[in-house]
């Protein structure tokens, strides 16, 4: 049986990356691919390892029936690059943080999570990151929502024509 291992990527794995991990795995299970799609997430930095979920983005994403509560930070390593098929990173500074630590015929693996919002989806005027709500507003927590939302259906259908088998 194909499948997939994704490892979502921000800097404190407190509010960017958990949120993505969470809104994936709720899709992943409404779409029966559960076995199929194995998720995790990790921070570049070191600040917030064995932290829950910064507190706003557990209250956002539990009002869109998004569960955060057990997961916890960790930092990225090297033999991540080992473990998964994909690491995809919230910005740039996450992508050149990975760049760093991996091995160079690895760097195919490092992708930016909005590559995957449909080209239709306007919402953000094609940009390429998911800005850090860590220091602004709760509007901040509820536009990580939305992006996660929109990119983890476009990253599952991207994946499905794959796990066909
Ligand atoms: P995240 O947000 O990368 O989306 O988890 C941040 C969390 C913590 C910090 C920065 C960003 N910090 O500086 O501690």
């Amino acid at each position: 049986m194909k499948t997939v291992s994704i490892c979502f990527v921000c800097l404190g794995n407190i509010c960017r990356s958990p949120t993505a991990e969470g809104v994936m795995r709720h899709l992943v299970a409404e779409a029966n691919l559960v076995e199929r799609i194995l998720i995790d997430s990790a921070g570049t930095g070191d600040w917030h390892i064995g932290q829950p979920p910064d507190d706003r983005a557990q209250q956002a994403a539990s009002r869109r029936g998004y569960e955060l509560a057990a997961l916890r930070g960790r930092q990225i390593v090297a033999a991540d690059f080992e473990r998964f098929d994909l690491l995809i990173a919230m910005d740039d500074k996450n992508v050149a943080a990975l760049s760093k630590i991996c091995q160079p015929a690895q760097r195919d693996k490092i992708r930016l999570l909005m590559e995957f919002v449909p080209e239709t989806d306007s919402r953000w005027g094609g940009a390429r990151e998911v800005a850090d709500p860590y220091f602004g507003g709760a509007d901040g927590f509820e536009q990580v929502l939305d992006q996660c939302e929109a990119a983890c259906r476009g990253l599952i259908a991207a994946l499905s024509p794959q796990l066909t088998r």
